[in-house]
């Protein structure tokens, strides 16, 4: 007999794209409602350099999450080329800022602040390796002349081997990873080294942005991979392996904006992100393993304390909305008009 209700502690969501003003306001209470706690990225235009900023920003989500839900934003800073030494003991040193998020140069979404040349920014790594203030990166090479889907294969080769290398002692989560290079790479590495996996990668391959048609909804970044990819990351996601966590990537955008001739990255998630999983979960088997995956393993590796609310989830069928409201816009969710499988049933947050 399949079971019709899953009890777990409350989740966490270890990478998720709130942004800022009215459109942060149309999205904060989908995470709010499921998830405690939730590592804000930092990538605002401008972006979220200083802990000052990051501070501010802190208080501008607060402010827009309904009353009576219990949600902390855990802050990060957006590592650029300016980045100094004394911002990462400043930000070790707040009550707020976690982490230090590392783009690319144009590797995604606002990512032109992002980091050109690895090497300039050692010293800003040396400091996060003293202070032990964790790196989050996005594992994707930006060199035009490699295939969009063997970027982060390259990068984890000839940028994230290398400063493993040097800094040993850093703290890594290479985030919302897409292959099985990722996976292997992760797995071998004995400490301080994570990921997150977002649900669309667990749900979705490549065929899913061509299908009868392009589909821009479904395009992200990094983009989705081959079937193998994914079941891949399934087998990790569910295997019970501690330096696998949840991290959506929700990341919205005005329907406007992927519906055009150049469209953004980004899968919006957010507004049934732990029921999807769930079904991931079921689907491989293993609905047991996803509270340690949802809840257990990004605090443990973050260093945080688990939560100690409870969220439960029943088997109740539902449909997506077609759009749901963003800003002055609308934004076209993942699986827009079509059903999902749980429902969020109850939240004790204690
Ligand atoms: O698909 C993505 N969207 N990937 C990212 O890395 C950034 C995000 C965004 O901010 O829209
Ligand atoms: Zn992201």
């Amino acid at each position: 007999m399949p079971t019709n209700r899953i009890e777990i502690t409350r989740p966490d969501d270890w990478h998720v794209h709130l942004r800022d003003s009215q459109i942060l306001a149309s999205v904060v209470e989908h995470t709010a409602r499921r998830f405690a706690r939730a590592i804000v990225m930092p990538n605002l235009n401008p972006p979220v350099t200083t802990v000052a900023q990051a501070m501010d920003y802190r208080k501008r989500i607060l402010a827009c999450v309904p009353a009576g839900l219990q949600f902390d934003p855990l802050m990060t800073l957006y590592l650029t080329q300016e980045t100094s030494p004394a911002d990462i003991r400043q930000a070790k040193a707040s009550d707020g800022v976690v982490a230090v998020k590392l783009y690319p140069h144009g590797a995604t979404t606002h990512s032109d602040a992002g980091v050109s040349d690895f090497r300039s920014i050692y010293h800003v790594l040396e400091a996060m390796e003293r202070e032990d203030l964790p790196l989050l990166v996005h594992g994707e090479v930006t060199d035009p002349r490699v295939d969009v889907f063997d970027r982060e294969k390259v990068f984890i080769d000839r940028h994230l081997i290398p400063l493993r290398e040097q800094f040993p002692g850093l703290r890594i989560v290479l985030e919302h990873i897409t292959t099985q290079d990722a996976v292997h790479f992760v797995q071998s590495s004995e400490h301080n080294l994570a990921a997150t996996i977002t649900a669309h990668h667990l749900l979705l391959n490549r065929n899913a942005l061509f299908d009868g048609g392009i589909r821009p909804h479904h395009y992200c970044a990094p983009v989705l991979k081959r079937e193998l990819h994914r079941q891949t990351l399934i087998a990790a996601a569910t295997g019970g392996d501690p330096r696998f966590f949840l991290g959506t990537d929700s990341a919205p955008h005005p329907r406007e904006a992927k519906q055009a001739a150049c469209g953004c990255a980004g899968i919006f998630t957010a507004h049934a992100a732990i029921e999807l999983y769930a079904e991931v979960f079921e689907h491989a088997g293993h609905l047991d393993r996803l509270e340690a995956f949802a809840s257990f393993h990004g605090p443990d590796f973050y260093g945080f304390a688990r939560n100690r609310g409870r969220l439960v989830l029943e088997r109740r069928s539902w449909t997506v909305p077609e759009a749901l409201p963003l800003g002055e816009s609308v934004c076209i969710p993942l699986r827009a008009g079509q059903p999902v499988a749980w429902s969020l049933a109850a939240l004790d947050e204690r």
